[in-house]
């Protein structure tokens, strides 16, 4: 996995010495500099791979580096190595384009997974390059590099092979993880029942021979050169031309790739050819989806360890996004909102006030109302949270959820003051879930709350601050019980002070 050359800066010997030793064994080759000058020399001699440096040195200290470098060389992928002291550097570095961050004390399992992230997203970006860059074969190739969701892939290939070829029949089989068979995922032109109930082992029918051999079949008018595909065909319903093409993955045969016809012309090498290049694209994609998707999970590791650092500045929000999701999810659940949106959902709400982290504590703990200025500041975090959330790659309903959590259905929210339906749907719903937990949550300037005076506010503020078909669906919520208010979650994890 690893060989990539990797540069450590750091004016601590320790930490220099033990990110060389952990790097070292994991198969990194590691060079170590104790300031931004000498790794600036250092990076003008030596091609590298990745720079990991920390923000607080004397002299250059880790930013003004890391713009340096990449003036140098853009490409260059960037971890900071931070303190608790430096979190907000370590935020405004995210949304300058650093790869990733390491807060100290870190742990050896911390550091290795933070550069196997980068490293990983680098090799995806030159990956991705790389096939743009060598496929003009097919219109097509643009739409399948960038293409992620599988199902949506396996229909643009379906159509691309009906129309350059006048197939009747294609199928794409995938090895099913569980029982190491292929089975049908995609198909056109094949009869229902037929298409659920393919199933081919290694070596079982043409697909499995082609699995099991990793090589391509063409079958022309009941005829094929590989004896063992002649002794499996069926010769009374063979249509008049075939071809099976194995999906090879890195490691592993992915699936199986069929397509047939019952009218002239035949399939020819050169065909063959083209689909299996097709197929390479497909195997490609197949790989970026499932790289993509680790990559996903991962930055929302890294943001959802963010909001718990805001959360750690503030006992009284600990589990403030928790109850946020719940609220939000059940209330987009009864609105309609589909399995994929209520994820969306549940993750906006995780991460809505992850624009603190960029505001002062002093602020976030305050025990009293802000003032005026503090109030003004904190109204940045919506915009703050976007700008932390938007380069990592979430949907633009997370990001507008999130932007646009403290608008108000009058517009007399912000930041911006848009009213009504301008608001994003799911953000009219976070900001119900949020001022529910407001409410439920015992913050010292309040004192805890019925679900009675809940149930009032939201119908007081139907139309005001909220949208009245959400209001509504979160009171009938209440009213059924369908909707559990959370307040023992504050009464389990009250500060220290507060318990006996
Ligand atoms: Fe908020």
């Amino acid at each position: 996995m690893a060989g990539e050359r990797i540069l450590v800066v750091d004016d601590e010997e320790m930490i220099r010495d033990l990110c060389a030793h952990i790097l070292g064994d994991e198969g990194y080759g590691v060079t170590v500099m104790p300031n931004g000058e000498a790794a600036l020399a250092e990076l003008g001699r030596t091609p590298t791979d990745l720079l990991i440096t920390d923000i607080k040195m004397p002299g250059m200290d880790g930013l003004e580096l890391f713009e340096r470098v990449k003036k140098m060389n853009p490409d260059m992928v960037t971890i900071f190595i931070t303190g608790h002291g430096t979190l907000d550097t370590a935020i405004e570095s995210l949304m300058r384009g650093v790869e990733g961050f390491v807060l100290k004390p870190f742990t050896q399992e911390e550091l290795v997974n933070a550069v196997d992230r980068a490293v990983t997203r680098s090799r995806l970006q030159k990956e991705n390059i790389r096939l743009k860059a060598l496929i003009p074969l097919f219109e097509i190739s643009k739409l399948l590099v960038t293409e992620i969701d599988l199902a949506h892939l396996f229909r643009i290939i379906s159509e691309v092979l009906v129309k350059e070829f006048s197939v009747e029949r294609v199928s794409l089989m995938l090895v099913d993880d569980a029982t190491g068979s292929l089975l049908i995922r995609a198909s056109h032109g094949l009869p229902t029942d037929l298409a659920v109930k393919a199933r081919r082992g290694p070596g079982e029918g043409v697909s499995g021979i082609v699995m099991k051999h990793r090589r391509p079949v063409i079958i022309t008018k009941g005829k094929s050169s590989d004896p063992e595909v002649m002794a499996t065909l069926n010769r009374d319903n063979e249509p008049l031309s075939s071809m099976a093409v194995p999906l090879i993955g890195k490691d592993k045969v992915l699936g199986v790739l069929n397509i047939s016809k019952f009218t002239d012309p035949t399939f020819t090498t050169s065909d063959l050819q083209i689909v299996s290049v097709l197929a390479s694209q497909v195997v490609a994609t197949m790989e970026n989806a499932s790289l993509y998707e680790g990559l996903r999970e991962s930055y929302f590791r890294t943001v959802q360890a963010l909001v718990a650092a805001v959360e750690a500045k503030d006992p009284y929000t600990r589990w403030h996004s928790t109850n946020v999701a719940k609220y939000a999810v059940a209330i987009a659940r009864d609105l309609g909102f589909s399995p994929s949106q209520l994820e969306e959902i549940h993750i906006a709400a995780i991460l809505h006030d992850v624009g603190k982290i960029g505001i002062s504590e002093r602020i976030i703990s305050k025990p009293d109302r802000l003032s005026r200025e503090e109030f003004d500041i904190m109204k940045d975090h919506p915009a703050h949270g976007m700008r932390i959330l938007e380069p990592i790659g979430f949907s633009q309903l997370i990001i507008s959820a999130i932007y646009q959590h403290h608008e108000r259905y009058d517009g007399k929210g912000y930041p911006q003051g848009i009213a009504g339906e301008n608001i994003a749907l799911a953000a009219r719903i976070l900001t119900v879930a949020d001022t529910i937990d407001a409410m439920v949550s015992e913050r010292p300037y309040r004192g805890t709350i019925s679900s009675e005076t809940v149930l009032r506010e939201l119908e007081r503020e139907s139309g005001l601050q909220f949208d009245p078909a959400v209001s509504g669906a979160a009171r009938k919520l209440i009213e059924k019980g369908l909707l559990k208010l959370g307040m023992h979650a504050y009464a389990q994890h009250a500060p220290a002070a507060d318990t006996k």
